[in-house]
């Protein structure tokens, strides 16, 4: 079994981002820039953005978190999305989520200028991507996208099951898939026999948050299973696949933590840095 190593795989992509802001320097005399917005104090997200500034730094790309306190006002952030819509030393701009409930979600990434959406959110990436043209694309199936890839780089005819349909990794995951000429299943709560479904795939992406939810005897011999999930449990943090039995089975399969989670953020400076070649066209 191959254990996918995201972290590695994270670090030579972070390596080859390195090397291109070098030489966009070299050519444009200047470097892209990624604006991180954090509202609240929640520790996951102060986590995450530490991580985000910490490599965007290691590559070189200019980087800036603007933090507000959760009783910020909705007027007062979408302000300042404006204002960096409109500076152009920022080729990136991010608002951490989750959003505190006075804030409207889908009005803040539909203020974002869709050139400097780094998530892919905006609903012109997201047409953008389901349109097959030239968009953004979300981070994390991005990055489950590019290590099915180093797997398997003929994708065409196989069989993808993505168990979850959330905008942020099942429906863009399909879409990424598709493009390789994938046959996609999106299974989801509803799905009335998932261990059928999932027994039929080539490839599983399990993005649901349900832990250990995809077990040994749910997968072919020889499919690749990427794990998006990252729970807390009494037992530690697990992922929404049973790791243990499914490695058994599997001919690849990434780790929790150490898989996805590394490639995410390699995925967000990646953006940044195509974001910041689009507008130098
Ligand atoms: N919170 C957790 N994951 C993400 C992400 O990919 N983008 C943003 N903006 N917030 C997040």
């Amino acid at each position: 079994m191959i254990l996918i190593d995201g972290k590695k795989i994270a670090a030579e992509l972070r390596e080859e981002l390195k090397q291109e802001v070098a030489e966009l320097k070299t050519k444009y005399n200047k470097v892209p820039g990624l604006t991180v917005i954090l509202i609240g104090d929640m520790a996951p997200s102060q986590i995450y953005v530490r991580n985000k500034e910490k490599s965007a730094n290691e590559v070189g790309l200019k980087s800036e978190v603007i933090r507000y306190p959760d009783t910020v006002e909705e007027k007062t952030i979408l302000e300042k999305i404006e204002e960096l819509n409109n500076d152009e030393n920022i080729s990136g701009i991010l608002v951490q989520l989750p959003l505190p409930k006075h804030i409207d979600k889908q009005k803040v990434i539909e203020t974002i200028i869709p050139s400097k959406d780094v998530d892919g959110f905006h609903p012109m990436n997201v047409g953008n991507l389901s349109s097959g043209y030239e968009s953004s694309v979300p981070c994390t199936p991005l990055g489950c996208y590019l290590m099915i890839k180093k797997i398997e780089p003929n994708l065409s005819g196989k069989k993808a099951v993505v168990v979850g349909r959330s905008n942020l990794n099942g429906k863009p995951m399909t879409q990424l898939l598709l493009k390789e000429n994938c046959t996609v299943t999106i299974t989801h709560s509803r799905t009335k026999d998932l261990k059928a479904e999932c027994l039929e795939a080539d490839i599983i992406v399990a993005a649901v948050g349900i832990p250990e939810l995809v077990k040994g005897d749910w997968v072919k011999k020889d499919a690749i299973v990427i794990d998006v999930g990252i729970n807390k449990t009494e037992n530690g943090l697990v992922g929404d696949v049973a790791f243990d039995e499914v490695s058994k089975v599997a001919k690849a399969l990434t780790p929790v933590p150490g898989g996805v989670g590394p490639m995410t953020i390699a995925c967000l400076l990646k953006n940044t840095i195509d974001c910041f070649k689009r507008s130098q066209k």
